[in-house]
């Protein structure tokens, strides 16, 4: 199998030490960060001044996955904050392509996320145009919740979808993920692993996201 990257989620980290806690995931890829709005999902998390504050704490590109409504009006702030990947959901906006137009003018990854009920062929006409795509492996909202299987039978139409276009988007899965169910959806074709719990709630961080690592490379 390729290589893969470990995105930890600072949605499951605490928030009393985020600097410290940004220092203790520095042997991931990506550092993930989740943007609710009490409105898209029935949660609220952080925003765009917590988003610059983690950009200039870490030497990892940011990647920020947008669970708002009306991500259209949002999305220059968080590029302007330092989002290095920005992900906005598919069933958030009509105008996707726009969306992604948009990022790759400012010079950032694109990436349209999925809820787990959106199917694969929504991304068709403009999956050529994706630098990742966002599988949802929960219901987003809440970190801590269980992968749901039938996401891999989702990863691996998507990766088809890939083969048969000649494109190779990263393919990022996020909720449920850990040493225990990451096989399920690397063998599947996923290459970016989202990981909140399962790496923040280990008492020693970077020897979870080695785990991770080693569980989904396997
Ligand atoms: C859920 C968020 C996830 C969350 C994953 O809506 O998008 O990124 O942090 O948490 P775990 O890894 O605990 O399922
Ligand atoms: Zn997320």
């Amino acid at each position: 199998l390729e290589e893969i990257k470990i995105a930890p989620s600072i949605l499951a980290a605490n928030y009393l030490r985020l600097g410290e806690e940004l220092a203790d995931v520095s042997t991931g890829d990506l550092i993930h960060f989740d943007v609710m709005d009490g409105h898209f999902v029935p949660n609220l998390s952080f925003g765009i001044d917590v988003v610059r504050a983690v950009k200039s704490a870490t030497d990892l590109p940011v990647d920020v996955h947008l669970m708002i409504t009306n991500p259209d009006e949002m999305v220059e702030k968080y590029l302007d904050a330092g989002a290095d990947y920005l992900s906005f959901h598919y069933e958030a906006t009509a105008h996707a392509h726009r969306l992604v137009s948009l990022i790759h003018e400012r010079g950032a990854k694109a990436s349209v996320a999925l809820n787990p009920a959106t199917p694969v062929a929504a991304l068709e006409p403009i999956l050529g145009d994706l630098d990742m795509v966002l599988v949802m492996t929960v219901n987003p909202g809440f970190g801590g919740q269980s992968f749901i299987e039938s996401s891999s039978r989702k990863i691996r139409r998507l990766r088809r979808m890939c083969d048969e276009q000649g494109v190779n988007p990263l393919i990022e899965v996020d909720g449920g993920m850990s040493a225990k169910t990451v096989a399920k959806v690397t063998s599947a074709g996923a290459n970016v692993i989202v990981a909140g719990s399962s790496v923040f709630g280990a008492p020693d961080r970077a020897a979870a996201i080695d785990e991770i690592r080693r569980a989904g490379q396997a």
